[in-house]
């Protein structure tokens, strides 16, 4: 591996990589009813505040790990300071447990295509509802979202995938355009837009905190040595300041036009904007219905969609599956079939909880109890990613060191953010989610409550 490593094609090939990977389910599926849940506008605003503090910073922080070490996550951490290997092993762990239910969602995705075509009743909501929740219809998609991602990481990634996204990227962006002008111009959009861009301060709430830092890592493929993999393959001369800049800019861009493509919609067609996971499901094909071709057109975006899934799932599974070749001496293929049959069965579960198992819940230590499908996410999303980056900055302020970090962006960048990055990265980063992350496990209220 160390010797015939590989890199990218092009900067346009790297960045569309890292764009395909940030930009997927996170975007369209996640954030919009994240937004809906947590006071729309209240949430955008603390959204797009911690990208900037953190996202970029951290997004720089991991591609000058991996391009440093040139090796993959688990590896880099360990080749610069030995026994710091399990801050990738974390990330691994992440993208394992992201994938097993991300992979669910992929599949309501792929029904969703047919579903374009085949038509989704008059009820929305309970299409959906009871979409999810029978016991063998999911589980069939699923299985094939995952065979699919199975079978081009096997491949290995740079011709295919990387090829595919330099196309569908703009694509999406160009359909996405088109239900955004669709959605805004329906009647009684105005509410649902006034919903999506106005804050209301004293909504604001450590709730709201709380999911927008779980989104900012999920969204940016954050914490979990991604970027880290990916910086790897980039030559000495790449602008690494740039690019940190551009992923984070366009992974926000498409999250913010996913939500007016579905926040007016879900205020003209009289849904709440607090449906939870089946808000774009549930909103879009009514959205689609009342426009000429409207079943191609929701065929296409949702094949679209599905695309930006695709992408990053191969990017959440090459990372455990690298561990796999890297560190445990298995063959790519083996690495795939064992973790793909893995993930499939954790995804079974999750799959289940939106139905017959829904009684079957976990107890957590933030003293609530969630179902498998749930507890993935809030296991991963706002605990490991979380705990994956503050380690990562951790990492680069006190025990790699800012300025052996500094030297490395250098090469390639004239670094015009230095001290602010420097400053960034050693303090802010690390207090500001440490902070966050004892808040989020009820440990703060408890210290100061005391
Ligand atoms: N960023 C991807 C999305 O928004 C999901 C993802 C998370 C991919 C973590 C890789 C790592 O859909």
């Amino acid at each position: 591996m160390e010797n015939n490593r590989g890199s990218w094609s092009s900067r346009f090939g790297f960045l569309m990589a890292a764009v395909g990977s940030a930009v997927g389910l996170g975007n369209l599926w996640k954030f919009p009813y994240l937004a809906g849940e947590n006071g729309g506008g209240a949430f955008v605003l603390v959204y797009i505040g911690l990208v900037v503090l953190l996202g970029f910073t951290l997004m720089l922080a991991e591609m000058t790990i991996g391009r440093h070490a040139n090796s993959d996550a688990y590896g880099s951490y360990n080749k610069i300071k030995k026994g710091w290997g399990f801050v990738g092993g974390i990330g691994i762990l992440s993208g394992f447990l992201i994938l097993s239910y991300y992979s669910v969602v992929g599949g309501w995705v792929m029904k969703y295509i047919v579903a374009s075509f085949t038509g989704t009743g008059t009820d929305k909501a309970a299409f959906f509802g009871n979409f999810i929740s029978s016991p063998v219809e999911p589980l069939v998609y699923h299985l094939i979202f995952m065979g699919l991602t199975a079978i081009i990481v096997i491949r290995g990634i740079s011709g295919g995938i990387e090829k595919a996204s330099k196309f569908l990227m703009p694509a999406l962006f160009a359909l996405l355009l088109v239900t955004v002008i669709r959605s805004v111009t329906l009647d009684g959009a105005m509410e649902g837009i006034k919903y999506f861009v106005t804050p209301n301060f004293s909504e604001i709430t450590l709730k709201v905190v709380i999911a927008a830092l779980g989104q900012v890592f999920f969204s940016l493929s954050l914490g979990m040595g991604i970027m880290v993999t990916y910086g790897s393959y980039l030559r000495k001369d790449e602008d690494m300041e740039k690019d940190a800049f551009i992923i984070p800019s366009l992974d926000s861009l498409v999250a913010i036009l996913a939500g007016f493509a579905i926040l007016p919609a879900v205020f003209a067609l009289g849904f709440k904007p607090g449906e939870g996971p089946g808000l774009m499901f549930i909103t879009l094909p009514a959205v689609f219905e009342n426009m000429p071709l409207g079943s191609i057109f929701g065929a296409l975006f949702f094949v679209l969609v599905f695309f930006a899934a695709l992408s990053s799932s191969i990017s959440l599974m090459e990372v455990t599956v690298a561990f796999g070749i890297d560190k445990l001496k298995w063959s790519r293929k083996t690495s795939v079939i064992i973790f793909t049959t893995l993930m499939f069965i954790i995804g079974i579960g999750a799959s289940l909880s939106m139905g017959e198992w829904s009684d079957f819940l976990i107890p957590w230590i933030d003293g609530k109890s969630y179902g498998i499908f749930d507890f993935l996410d809030v296991l991963t999303s706002y605990y490991l990613l979380p705990l994956g980056g503050l380690l990562g900055a951790l990492f680069i302020g006190f025990v790699w060191g800012v300025p052996n970090a500094v030297k490395e962006i250098k090469i390639g960048s004239k670094f015009v953010t230095e001290k602010l990055w420097s400053i960034l990265i050693k303090f802010v980063v690390p207090i500001l989610v440490f902070l966050i992350l004892l808040s989020t496990t009820g440990l703060l209220d408890k210290l100061l409550g005391l």
